[in-house]
C-alpha cells in the first residue's frame, strides 16, 4: 500500500467551487477531473461518508445537515486535509466549502493554501428549488422544508464568502442557468490554462 503524504505540497493547487444548494457543483465537477486532471473532494460526500461510518461525530453530522447547518468547521477542513494527504495529485478541486467565513479562516489556518481561484455557479433561486426537488437521490435534506433553510444559509453566510474572493479578484463566476454542456464549456474556459488530460489510446 502507497505511504500516506505528510505534508500538503506548497506547489498544491487548489480550486474552490461554490453556488446554491442543487447550481450543479457535483454535475460538473467530474467533468473537469476528466479533462484536468484534477481531484475532487466534495465536502458534503466527505461529511456523508462520516454519517455512515458511524463515526463519534456522524449522529452530531446528521443533524447539521438535515437542518441545512454548517457542521463546525475543524471537523470539516480535518476531513478535506486528510484526503488531500492520501492523494498524489497534487491539483484539488473542492466542492461545496468554504460554505462560511468560518470555514474560509480555518482552511487557512490549518492546511495553509490559498485557492488558486474560485469557480462560482451563478443560479437564480427558483431554479435552485426546482432542481433539489428533482434530483431524487434520497437526500435527508433534498425537501422542501431543508431546502428554505439551505436558501437561507447559503445568501446569509455563503454570498459573503464569495463577496470576499471577488473582493479580491478571485472569483470566475459562471452563468448556471444553462444545460450542463453550456455550463461545461464555460467552466473548460477557466480552466484553460491547466492542460488538458491527453488521453491515450491503448487499443492501438
Ligand atoms: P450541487 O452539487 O451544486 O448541489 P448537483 O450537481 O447535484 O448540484 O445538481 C442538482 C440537480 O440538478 C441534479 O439532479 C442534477 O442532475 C441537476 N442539474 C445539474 N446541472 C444542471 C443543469 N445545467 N441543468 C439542469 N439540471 C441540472
Ligand atoms: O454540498 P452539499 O449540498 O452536499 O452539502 C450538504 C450539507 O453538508 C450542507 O447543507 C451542510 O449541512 C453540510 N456541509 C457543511 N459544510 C460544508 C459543506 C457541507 O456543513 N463545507
Ligand atoms: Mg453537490
Amino acid at each position: 500500500m502507497m505511504e500516506a503524504k505528510l505534508l500538503i505540497q506548497e506547489t498544491t493547487v487548489v480550486v474552490f467551487v461554490l453556488g446554491g444548494p442543487g447550481s450543479g457543483k457535483g454535475t460538473q465537477c467530474p467533468k473537469i477531473v476528466e479533462h484536468f486532471g484534477f481531484t475532487h473532494l466534495c465536502a458534503g460526500d466527505l461529511l456523508q461518508a462520516e454519517i455512515e461510518s458511524e463515526s463519534e461525530n456522524g449522529t452530531m453530522i446528521h443533524n447539521f445537515k438535515k437542518e441545512g447547518k454548517i457542521v463546525p468547521s475543524e471537523i470539516t477542513v480535518k476531513l478535506l486535509q486528510q484526503a488531500m494527504q492520501q492523494s498524489d495529485n497534487n491539483r484539488f478541486i473542492i466542492d461545496g466549502f468554504p460554505r462560511n467565513e468560518e470555514n474560509r479562516a480555518a482552511f487557512e489556518n490549518i492546511v495553509k493554501i490559498k485557492p488558486e481561484f474560485v469557480l462560482f455557479f451563478d443560479c437564480p433561486e427558483e431554479e435552485l428549488t426546482r432542481r433539489i426537488l428533482n434530483r431524487n437521490q434520497g437526500r435527508v435534506d433534498d425537501n422542501i422544508e431543508t431546502i428554505g433553510k439551505r436558501l437561507k444559509v447559503y445568501f446569509e453566510s455563503t454570498l459573503p464568502v464569495i463577496n470576499y474572493y471577488n473582493s479580491k479578484g478571485k472569483v470566475q463566476k459562471i452563468d448556471a442557468q444553462r444545460s450542463v454542456n453550456e455550463v461545461f464549456e464555460d467552466v473548460k474556459s477557466v480552466f484553460a490554462k491547466f492542460k488538458p488530460v491527453v488521453r491515450v489510446d491503448s487499443t492501438k
